[in-house]
Order: structure tokens, then sequence, then C-alpha cells
């Protein structure tokens, strides 16, 4: 059985949705050198403990054994990506996106457990994307890289000890981080139009994640290629600046911005000191997230300027749900959109874009065999 799956390989984390399921999968884009490691208590979730060997032959360095996602947060050899990171080419964002792949598999209940030892085998068609201003050079190969086949080894995570999954990618369909996301918004799950402003309009996009945002104009469900653009910031810089400030001020070492955002999500912001104290970061966090608010509607109303056809402008990504009361407030009367979810939007939409590939081709089948 060949399965559809969006997949959105991000620098703070790679989302994904296999067809007909409700809930995607997030995993923290985080890895570390895996080892064998002692397990005092299993974790209770697979996802805690994602401990793998990968085997591709699209990777630079092959059959390494990898912790990835939270395994990963807490360990002092970690990375995550950096601003100089191409998904296209990373071997990093390939072995979370593997990850992700093969754990989909094996817990959608697609897969239950193959008899006897051999390679439990999951195919895909998969719908992904890249940033504006680094998809026309790198598309092609970034589709290159995830078609084929690759192997997944599970080691100590729980319930997945042992299994050894072949992700075949049959199929790779490449498109741009924010468009994709309105053509979820513009569509229903059968691909029929549901909204028609939407879908026959021209419409700015500013899609913000960790370490990029894009600003992709789409008119009538094309790409614009004069005014569509992308910036090399996200929501990193400035978690990186209120973590650096609070610990200047209060002493206080946030260790990744995973936790930060963690705080920030759960309106706490009272953090405890040394000596029981306790300092309230709200000040701070207000300052660099006002700071990031002014700059993003900066940017969005120069492009609304340049290009008055745009109707409306969606503000979208993690760095849009962050951000949204900031930038409502600073917008005062210019009306900026916002969605739930804002960050999953992009997933969906590769998705049904990968969907609408896979119909294409099956009409073109069609067509050719009635030809024949
Ligand atoms: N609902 C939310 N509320 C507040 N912050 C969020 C929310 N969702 C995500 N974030 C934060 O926003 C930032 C960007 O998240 P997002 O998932 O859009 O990034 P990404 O897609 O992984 O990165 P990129 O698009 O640069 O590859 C992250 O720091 C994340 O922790
Ligand atoms: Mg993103």
């Amino acid at each position: 059985m060949i399965r559809l799956a969006g997949i959105d390989v991000g620098n703070d984390s790679v989302k994904l949705v296999l067809e007909g399921a409700t809930e995607p999968v997030v995993i923290p884009s985080i890895l570390a050198p895996g080892y064998e490691r002692h397990v005092f208590q299993e974790e209770d979730a697979p996802l805690k403990a994602l401990d793998v060997r990968i085997h591709s032959p699209k990777l630079k360095r092959n059959r390494e054994r990898y912790f990835v996602g939270l395994l990963a947060m807490e360990d002092q050899d970690n990375s995550e990506l950096e601003e100089t990171d191409n998904k296209a080419t990373s071997d990093q964002a390939l072995i979370v996106a593997l990850t992700a792949l093969a754990y989909a598999a094996l817990t959608s209940g697609a897969y239950p457990p193959a008899e006897g030892q051999g390679p439990e085998v999951a195919e895909y068609i998969v719908g992904t994307g890249l940033p504006v201003r680094t998809y026309t050079g790198y598309h092609k190969s970034f589709e290159e890289r995830l078609v084929g086949e690759h192997e997944v080894t599970f080691l100590s995570t729980p319930k997945l000890r042992g299994r050894v999954v072949r992700v075949v990618i049959r199929r790779a369909v490449v498109s741009i981080e924010g468009a994709a996301a309105l053509f979820h918004m513009a569509t229903h799950d059968n691909l029929s139009v549901r909204n028609e402003e939407l879908y026959y309009g021209c419409i700015g996009i500013c899609e913000m994640g960790a370490l990029t945002t894009d600003f992709p104009v789409i008119k009538r469900m094309s790409i614009d290629n004069q005014f569509s653009t992308g910036e090399q910031f996200g929501l990193a810089v400035y978690l990186d600046g209120i973590i650096r400030e609070v610990e200047d001020q209060y002493g206080h070492r946030f260790p990744s911005r995973a936790k930060l955002i963690q705080r920030i999500k759960s309106g706490d912001y009272l953090i405890r000191r040394i000596g029981e104290g306790q300092a309230d970061i709200r000040p701070i966090v207000d300052t660099y997230f006002g700071r990031a608010a002014n700059k993003v509607l900066d940017l969005i109303l120069k492009r609304w300027k340049k290009n008055p056809d745009i109707q409306c402008f969606y503000v979208l990504g993690g760095g849009g749900a962050a951000l949204r009361g900031y930038l409502t407030e600073a917008a005062g009367l210019v009306r900026l959109r916002f969605v739930e979810d804002g960050e999953f939007q992009n997933v969906y939409g590769y998705l049904k874009l990968a969907k609408n590939k896979q119909l294409q081709a099956l009409d073109a089948a069609a067509v050719a065999a009635e030809e024949a």
C-alpha cells in the first residue's frame, strides 16, 4: 500500500500528517549522536525516545546512530538547525524526516509487526516544501534526495525496539512554504474550492518560522514571481535575545528555545531565583516580541504598498502564533488575518498538493489507457 503524507521539515520541528489521520506528528528538529544508553525506566511513549540507526544512500554519513527530537533535547552534544543550513541538502533535515516517516508508519496501525525478521516496508508519496528563496535553486535536489529507499532501525525506543522500516519514497512533490498553507485554507479535503476569495483572489502571506520568514504573494493559486520574497530571520533570534537578557538580569538560563517557548505558550512568566526569589520575565518577552512584531509589520506594509492588488494578508507559522497579540496591537486599523494552528497550515497544504499531483497522474494514466 502506498500512503500519502505531508511533511514540513521545519528548522524548529518536523511536522507530518498521513492521509486520513487527524493529528499531525511533531518532532523537534534536534539530533544528537546516539550511543548505548542506560535505561532505568523506559519512557512511556516512543516519541520521547527516538533512538535510530539510519541507512540511506543519500546521506553523507551512512549507518550512523542518532537520538532524535525530545531524546536529543537534553543531550549536551545536540545540534539544532542553523541559519546556514539548507533543508534541501542538510543531512540533519533528512534524518529527522526519515525518522518521522518510519515512526508514523509503525504507529498509524497501517503496518502491524511483520512475521519473521525482515524489514517492514512503508511506501510513500510525500508532499513537502522549501522557503521561497531556496525553492528555485533547490527543489530538484530536494526531490532527488527524498525519492528512493532508506532504512530506519529503532534501537532503544520503547514499543518500537528492534523494528526495522524500509522507507520507500516513490515520489516527492516539493512546493513553497506559505503558498501551500494558502492552498490548504482555500480548499476542502477533497480539493474542491472552499473559499472563493482565497482561491481566486490575490493574497499576501507572511509565514514566520524559526529561522526563515516567507512572503509569498499568490494570485488565483499561482505564485507571483515578481512579488514573492523571503527573509533569513525568524522567531529564533528574538527567543535567543530573551534568553540572553533573562540570564544577564536574573542569572537564570533557559537550556533551549523550546523550553522558553513552552513557558510563553502556557503564559507562565515567573522564574525561580536562587534563594527563593522570583522574577517576572514578562516585560522582557514584551520588549523582544514587540520589536519582532514591529519589524514583521513593517515588512508586510512595505510589500502591501508595492502591490496594492493584495486583498488581504495572512500571518502564519509558529512565529505568527507567538506574535499574534503584539502584531494586532501594532497594526492598529490595518487588518491582518490569523488562523488557529497557523504552524500546521503548511503541512496540511503539502498533503493536499501531493494528493492533487497524484490525482493528476491517475487522470493522465486513465486518458493514456483510453487512447491506447
Ligand atoms: N502556537 C504557538 N505559540 C507560540 N509559539 C509557537 C507556537 N507554535 C510554534 N511556536 C514557536 O514559533 C517558532 C516557529 O515555529 P514553526 O513551527 O513555524 O517553525 P519551523 O517551521 O520549524 O521553522 P522554519 O519555518 O524556519 O523551518 C518556534 O520557535 C516555535 O517554538
Ligand atoms: Mg516553517
